[in-house]
């Protein structure tokens, strides 16, 4: 008999870390795993924050959530907040490598220490820290928990600029000359390529022990960018237009739950068509 479409998405009980879930996307991240009804944990840097949302979810959906301060750069702290998932709820069953430093590069912003040329040391260090780094303790640690119980699911949160290169026409300023021109950082497009290079690597290497590991690919959200930014980065998107913040979480839902059952080291790109053209 099969297994119906509801039963397929539903993640009653299930228990899902979210690190940066106190950003953007990861409150939306959060939000989808509660609907679904699941048990989102929330790890940022931003401690107060993390609390408050999951204290709002709880009560929204009437479930048990758990917001963290922590920083995933550090593994002592990697592994110091997954013991307290474990002593609360006695195991993890999703895991989402969602933060990442994301600079917003847009005409008019200070960036030009972005450029390549002078690219810092230490920024580089910085960016692959929280995005690379950060995601693969997070998977050492809570993903090796899950290969022990033969069983769990990692999202790995990507960009479409995990697949093609940053056009930086999008972020010229006007008057400004060609060498001092902001940029999208190097980081970027090697934290988001890197991503999916680490999902495709555990994907193969947890296959048998029933560890799916998948990237999602979105396009960029829009929100409060200058309208010159958000026209010409619609041009290059068929769709026309950015994505809004709630049109991934079907996506978070669909990979975190058995109707993703034969996918994994796969890709989903959701970017209303931008890397087609
Ligand atoms: N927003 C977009 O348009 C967009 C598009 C494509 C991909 N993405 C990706 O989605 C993810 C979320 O993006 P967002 O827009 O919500 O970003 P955001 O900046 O709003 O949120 C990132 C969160 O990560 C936290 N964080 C940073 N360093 C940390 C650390 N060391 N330890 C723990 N937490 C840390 C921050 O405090 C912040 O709350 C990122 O990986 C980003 O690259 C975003």
């Amino acid at each position: 008999m099969p297994r119906d479409i509801r039963t397929l998405f539903d993640l009653k009980d299930q228990v899902a870390v979210i690190t940066g879930g106190g950003g953007l996307l990861g409150e939306m991240h959060a939000e989808a795993i509660a609907e679904a009804g699941g048990l989102p944990v929330l790890l940022d840097l931003r401690g107060e924050r993390v609390k408050n949302v999951a204290k709002i979810l709880a009560q929204r959906y009437q479930i048990d959530t758990l917001g963290l301060e922590a920083d995933i750069t550090s593994k002592h702290a990697v592994i110091g907040v997954a013991k307290e998932v474990l002593d609360r709820f006695g195991r993890i069953d999703i895991l989402i490598n969602n933060a990442a430093n994301d600079p917003k590069v847009q005409p008019g912003g200070e960036v030009e220490w972005s450029r390549f040329e002078s690219f810092s040391p230490e920024q580089w260090q910085q960016d692959v820290s929280v995005g690379l780094t950060g995601a693969f303790y997070c998977c050492q640690v809570m993903g090796s928990e899950m290969a022990r119980r033969n069983s769990g699911v990692i999202i790995n949160i990507a960009s479409d600029l995990g697949l093609i290169a940053p056009d930086q026409r999008l972020y010229r300023k006007p008057g400004v000359p060609d060498d001092s021109q902001p940029v999208k950082p190097v980081t970027y497009s090697v934290v988001k390529h890197g991503i999916i290079g680490l999902t495709r690597y555990l994907a193969t290497y947890w296959a048998e022990r029933n560890v799916r590991v998948n990237a999602l690919a979105p396009g960029g959200v829009r929100t409060d960018q200058p309208e010159e930014f958000i026209r010409r980065l619609s041009s290059l998107i068929p769709m026309g237009r950015m994505a809004s913040k709630d049109e991934y979480k079907a996506a978070i839902v669909f990979l975190a739950s058995e109707a993703s059952s034969y996918m994994t080291g796969a890709t989903l790109v959701i970017d209303g068509g931008r890397t087609c053209w």
